[in-house]
């Protein structure tokens, strides 16, 4: 067997575990990053016998650049696994989400797993899943790989039974700028900064200006990217105030554990 294993990791946790799903699935494997604009941007049609799709949760929802690749994706009855990674507060709509998209895609979903991450806003201050996807995380989303081997070895290419999603798939329409008043802009501290250019490279929706390093405020995700790339910590991301910081980490405060259907 073959597989495609396509992730969407601006901080670099779902790109963890997609990897551990990968090592599970134990066939030969071909990584696609989709997180800078320049990738995914580039024309992708599923050729494996298995395409696999590793995305986080943003609002409740996947991302919304996720949600165009997948929008133009057309596949043959592909079967597709999906696995989303949130940071321990609430997955949403996203797993209703990609399984609707899936299947406007000619995509057979055939595994769905959702797994918990750091959350990009956690600091020592605001501890949200500090730490996580741990080794018994990663053992997990193995395991999952193995058994979507498995179920494909075998034939088998049921659509999984999910759980009840609180929210509707459909509030993925909904627009979702609110994050914006919450979490500051990952401006640059031009005193640290050497202009080495990496942010503007990966900025996954193309925001930074290349010349000079400023944020267009309407394209940006707070993805947190921009911050996981600079070697210099001349970006950093966070809460705009204390009280928002606080809420969400107790929001997140009691441990939630990865939830596989197959
Ligand atoms: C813009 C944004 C919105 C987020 N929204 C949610 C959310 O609704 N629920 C949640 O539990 N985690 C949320 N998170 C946390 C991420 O899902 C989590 O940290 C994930 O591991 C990030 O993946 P990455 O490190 O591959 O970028 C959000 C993170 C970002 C950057
Ligand atoms: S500028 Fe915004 S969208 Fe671009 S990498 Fe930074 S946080 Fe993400
Ligand atoms: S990655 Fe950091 S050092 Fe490089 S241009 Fe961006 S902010 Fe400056």
């Amino acid at each position: 067997m073959k597989a495609e294993v396509l992730y969407f990791s601006a901080a670099g946790t779902t790109k963890r575990v997609a990897k551990a799903v990968a090592r599970g699935l134990a066939c030969e494997t071909n990584f696609v990053d989709i997180t800078p604009f320049a990738t995914r941007n580039m024309p992708f049609s599923p050729t494996a016998d298995l395409l696999v799709l590793a995305v986080p949760v943003y609002g409740l929802r996947i991302p919304k650049p996720v949600a165009q690749f997948l929008g133009q994706l057309q596949g043959q009855n592909t079967p597709f696994a999906a696995v989303c990674v949130y940071g321990n507060i609430r997955w949403g709509a996203a797993p209703a989400q990609i399984a609707r998209l899936a299947q406007q895609a000619k995509l057979q979903l055939v595994a769905m797993g959702i797994m918990v991450g750091q959350h990009t806003f956690a600091s020592q201050k605001f501890a949200i899943a500090l730490g996580r996807p741990d080794e018994t995380d990663l053992k997990k989303a193995e395991e999952f790989g193995r058994t979507i081997s498995a179920k494909l070895a075998a034939g088998q290419l049921s659509v999984p039974a999910m759980p009840k999603s609180l929210l509707p798939a459909n509030m993925a329409y909904l627009p979702n700028t609110g994050l914006r008043f919450v979490v500051r802009q990952p401006a640059v501290n031009k005193a640290l900064c050497t202009r080495c250019g990496r942010c503007p490279v990966n900025c996954p929706t193309a925001a930074i200006d290349q010349r000079t390093l400023q944020i267009r405020e309407t394209r940006c995700l707070r993805c947190g990217a921009c911050v996981a790339v600079c070697n210099y910590k001349a970006r950093s991301i966070g809460f705009r105030f204390s009280l928002a910081g606080r809420v969400v980490t107790r929001m997140g405060a009691k441990r939630k554990e990865p939830l596989f259907f197959i």
